[in-house]
């Protein structure tokens, strides 16, 4: 089968003819429908975060149970389902107590050193981004990396379900648990940020403030639910601004979308007293925030990181898809293009541009 693997990092993705193997126990072949373009696997193609290579990328994944093992009971032949990179073993502690995405053994699931790669290339074992490896004409997963979901929703907007939907909406669901009322910023609008914008204005809050560097993600923005845009290039003080837009010392939470110090700093920046800072953006290796006391200690800020919007898939995923078919979740507008899965490259292209929310490889 194609598959777009990464041969070496900061090389662009090639088209490649990989082996994939038959369904273990609890595994399950899925015939891929619709693949996302995130910005998690462009870090992983321009910075080595230590995944082995040849590497095939894609984590948002949407398609059609083609064939199980022969443990396999949450899903069947035939269903349609999304994949996300939540493994998780569901026997430790963290996975009892129902965190998955803090789960201690996520390695549980996935193929032991004596038994055959899922993916091979020519006999050499070929990665899979998240246990995953979405960016290929099928995928071969855990059974607990998949959700079934409702036939009725399109495999394209079905797709952004297993990452930027869950992680944006979710961070404010799960980890902020933000309420009716309550003021909301997000710095950074991209297909993850613009999640965090609807997952606000879905929980009422007062103010859903958009701050992005793209004029089109600030418009954007507003059909997501924001109340208010800022562009932080044409404001001598970013926090002065959002003062005046809520009336008071800083928002109630605020959350970063991007993964760069001088933008988590802003957050924290715009946090009010008592309020809270969430940290959704992946900073690269090598580069860090530095806090002052002043930072958190003055006003009782809090400060976070959020991993996947601390997502239950089982539960999570069923609850999106829901709202998308209720008309109260925009995935519509999240799919900037479909793609052919030879335009890949193109697709990172103006992902790194900022110019798109997501394009999303599509197969016949
Ligand atoms: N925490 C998690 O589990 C998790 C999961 C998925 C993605 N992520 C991370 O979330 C981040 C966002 O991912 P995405 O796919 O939405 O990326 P994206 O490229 O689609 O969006 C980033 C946005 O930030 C804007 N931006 C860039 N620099 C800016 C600045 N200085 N000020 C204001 N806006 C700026 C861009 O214009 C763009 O709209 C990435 O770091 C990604 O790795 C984290
Ligand atoms: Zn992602
Ligand atoms: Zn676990």
């Amino acid at each position: 089968m194609k598959a777009a693997v990464l041969l070496e990092v900061g090389k662009p993705l090639e088209i490649r003819d990989i082996d994939l193997a038959a369904p273990l126990a609890h595994e399950v072949v899925v015939d891929v429908k619709a693949s996302g373009l995130c910005h998690s696997d462009l870090y992983t193609m321009k910075t080595d975060f230590g995944w082995p290579v040849p590497l095939v990328l894609g984590h948002e994944v949407a398609g059609v149970v083609s064939s199980v093992g022969q443990d396999v009971t949450d899903v069947a032949v035939g269903d349609h389902v999304v994949a996300n990179l939540i493994s998780s073993c569901g026997r430790c502690a963290n996975c009892l107590r129902g965190v998955p995405t803090n789960c201690t053994d996520p390695g549980a699931i996935r193929r032991g050193p004596g038994e055959k790669p899922r993916y091979s290339m020519h006999g050499v074992p070929v990665s899979q981004i998240g246990d995953i490896g979405g960016f290929a004409e099928q995928i071969l997963v855990h059974e607990r990396n998949l959700v079934p979901i409702d036939r009725t929703v399109p495999f394209d907007r079905a797709a952004l379900l297993g990452c930027g939907v869950i992680t944006g909406v979710g961070a404010v669901k799960n980890a902020a648990g933000v309420r009716f009322g309550d003021s909301v910023a997000v710095i950074g609008c991209g297909g993850v940020g613009l999640n965090v914008v609807q997952g606000a204005a879905i929980s009422g809050a007062s103010h859903v403030i958009a701050i992005d560097l793209q004029r089109a993600k600030l418009e954007l923005a507003r059909r997501f639910g924001a109340t208010d845009v800022v562009d932080p290039a044409e404001e001598a003080d970013l926090p002065a601004r959002v003062r005046e837009i809520v009336g008071k010392a800083g928002v109630d939470y605020a959350f970063e979308v991007i993964g760069l110090p001088q933008t988590v700093q802003q957050a924290i920046d715009i946090t009010d007293a008592g309020g809270s800072t969430y940290v959704v953006g992946k900073m690269k290796p090598g580069t860090s925030a530095a806090l002052t006391a002043g930072d958190l200690l003055r006003g009782n800020k809090k400060l976070s990181g959020v991993f996947m919007g601390a997502t239950v898939a089982g539960v999570d995923i069923p609850l999106y898809s829901k709202l998308y078919q209720q008309g109260r979740l925009n995935l519509d507008d999240l799919v900037s293009e479909t793609i052919s899965l030879d335009r890949i490259n193109e697709g990172y292209a103006k992902l790194e541009k900022g110019e798109i929310a997501r394009s999303v490889v599509v197969f016949d």
